[in-house]
């Protein structure tokens, strides 16, 4: 089997706040990313999602841990070697239009990451550009000169996908890409990022709080809970049969499009969502889970195969 892409072992991300209080927005996850394959990563609002993505790509460096990415450890690089790799690895975020410098015109957003990393004529750099805006479905002959603020969210979202795409990157981080998009517009960006993968031979983490998004588009799936994964899995296998009570409440708020069945009710308020200033002890999800015992206060569980290919961190999962 070859190699994975990328490889994170034990990626712990910590905050120092004014007051001297430590936030631990990622606390040791380890996964592998095969070649070609989508890792969907979800999880609520503030379990760390956008700190590991960041950490990956070294902006900022994580706190501790090893990022293997083509046999080369990121977080033990200089910045000239950094800068060396970097255009392999590109980000796209959540918010389209504030990701865009509102000053620069199209032309210059897409083509600036080949200025700084190519050294390409001029000829080239526009061909280059405009055949990328054409693949991600815009007209350049109406997008080249105008600014960001003259398109729709949804344009803006595939202007960022050329700009991340043009240097031809081994690994797109796409953290909620379609968070801030109307659902009809939604559909679109997702499949546009289909197509773009399979045209370029992508390997892609797919980032979002919605367990819906992330099933139409990954491969396998790592939920992630207060700062650790608590289950990775084939998309397929996690959803016919969640392992870990945090994946199964996480899908008990996904609407039922079945008229017939019973609507479902979510379990999960973000009010009960610890402080990652001072996570429980033991396993993160106790003080919000139905199993729990005294054992899962005073035992971290650590991820464990039930199946091939599917893990879960539990001590009383519910399958397995
Ligand atoms: N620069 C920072 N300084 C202090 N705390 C931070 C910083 N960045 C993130 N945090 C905290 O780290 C935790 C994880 O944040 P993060 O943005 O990674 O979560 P997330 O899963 O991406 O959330 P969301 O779904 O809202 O984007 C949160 O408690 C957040 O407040
Ligand atoms: S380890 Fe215990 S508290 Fe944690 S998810 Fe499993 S049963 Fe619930
Ligand atoms: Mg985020």
């Amino acid at each position: 089997m070859n190699a994975p892409l990328l490889s994170v072992r034990d990626l712990t991300v910590e905050f120092r706040v004014p007051d001297g209080r430590t936030v631990h927005a990622v606390s040791g996850i380890s996964f592998d990313m095969e070649r070609g394959e989508t890792l969907g990563l979800v999880g609520e609002s503030g379990c760390g999602k956008s700190s590991a993505a960041r950490a990956l790509m070294q902006l900022p460096p994580p706190t501790g841990g090893e990022v293997w990415f083509q046999g080369t450890d990121l977080a033990a690089q200089s910045g000239a070697a950094l800068r060396r790799l970097r255009p392999q690895l590109q980000m796209i975020f959540q918010d389209p239009i504030a990701s865009l410098n509102p000053r620069h015109d199209v032309a210059d957003i897409v083509a600036a990451p080949l200025r700084v990393n190519r050294r390409l004529p001029r000829a080239e750099i526009g061909a280059r550009v405009e055949a990328m805006l054409e693949a991600v479905g815009l007209d350049p002959a109406l997008a080249l000169d105008r600014r960001p603020h003259e398109f729709s969210g949804g344009q803006c979202q595939r202007i960022s996908i050329a700009r991340a795409l043009i240097l031809e990157p081994s690994l797109l981080i796409c953290d909620e890409p379609v968070s801030a998009l109307d659902v009809s517009v939604q559909a679109q960006i997702l499949n546009l990022l289909r197509e773009m993968k399979a045209r370029m031979g992508l390997t892609m983490l797919f980032i979002s709080h919605d367990l819906a998004v992330v099933k139409n588009v990954s491969d396998r799936v790592a939920v992630m809970y207060l700062g650790r994964i608590c289950e990775l899995a084939p998309s397929e296998a996690l959803y016919r049969a969640p392992a870990h009570p945090y994946t199964a409440a996480l899908m008990s708020a996904i609407p039922v499009p079945d008229p017939t069945q019973p609507v479902r009710q979510v379990k999960l308020a973000a009010s009960d969502l610890p402080s990652p200033m001072d996570p429980p002890s033991g396993c993160r999800f106790r003080t919000r889970c139905p199993r729990a015992e005294a054992r899962c206060a005073a035992d971290m569980p650590q991820p464990r195969e039930i199946a091939p290919g599917h893990q879960v961190a539990c001590h009383f999962p519910l399958i397995g």
